[in-house]
């Protein structure tokens, strides 16, 4: 199995550390290789500013009460916005395809990620904010990591696989 994809974590704890743009730009250069149904690259990224990053922050702790993935956002260097840009069928498949592809690429340079969903509850909000009109999917935290979590618990291969072979 590839290393990354062994020591790939979800990471709540973030240094206050900057991260080089052009890094962040490299990582997303390995969103846009991944495959997409008909090629049609449905994945549209956007970076956003430390004010908009506050802001989302404070509107789930608002809504949510105090949460780690509101921390995160507050303290990651990076949040990428992650949207579908129509209404193909497989897109969002193709869209889950580039946000491990960055998470792995971040990985591979060292950097903690964290996936995240929650953001969808909120995309209302998110849209006033970046006034972009595709459809929010996810966001992406990337930053230094400050924990090195154990591996979280995964079903044995024979609990997911049916061998009809
Ligand atoms: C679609 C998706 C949405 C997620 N959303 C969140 C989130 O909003 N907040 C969070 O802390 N983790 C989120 N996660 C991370 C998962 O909790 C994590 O991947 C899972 O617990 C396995 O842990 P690992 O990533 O360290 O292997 C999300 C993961 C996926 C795939």
């Amino acid at each position: 199995m590839l290393k990354e994809i062994q020591d790939r974590r979800s990471i709540r704890n973030y240094l206050t550390k900057e991260i080089n743009k052009d890094t962040i730009l490299d990582i997303l250069q390995a969103g846009i290789m991944a495959p997409s149904a008909k090629n049609n690259q449905p994945w549209r990224f956007v970076i956003v500013s430390t004010d908009v990053k506050n802001k989302i922050s404070l509107k789930m702790n608002e809504l949510f009460g105090s949460n780690k993935t509101a921390e995160v956002i507050k303290t990651v260097p990076y949040l990428i916005l992650v949207y579908n840009k129509d209404k193909e069928y497989f897109n969002h498949l193709s869209i889950g395809a580039a946000i491990e592809n960055i998470l792995l690429e971040a990985t591979h340079q060292g950097l903690g990620t964290l996936w995240i969903g929650y953001i969808k509850k909120i995309e209302d909000y998110v849209k006033e904010l970046v006034n972009v009109d595709y459809e929010l999917v996810s966001a992406i935290a990337i930053g230094v990591k400050d924990e090195e979590p154990i591996v979280r618990p995964r079903l044995n291969l024979e609990d997911v696989l049916i061998d009809k072979s």
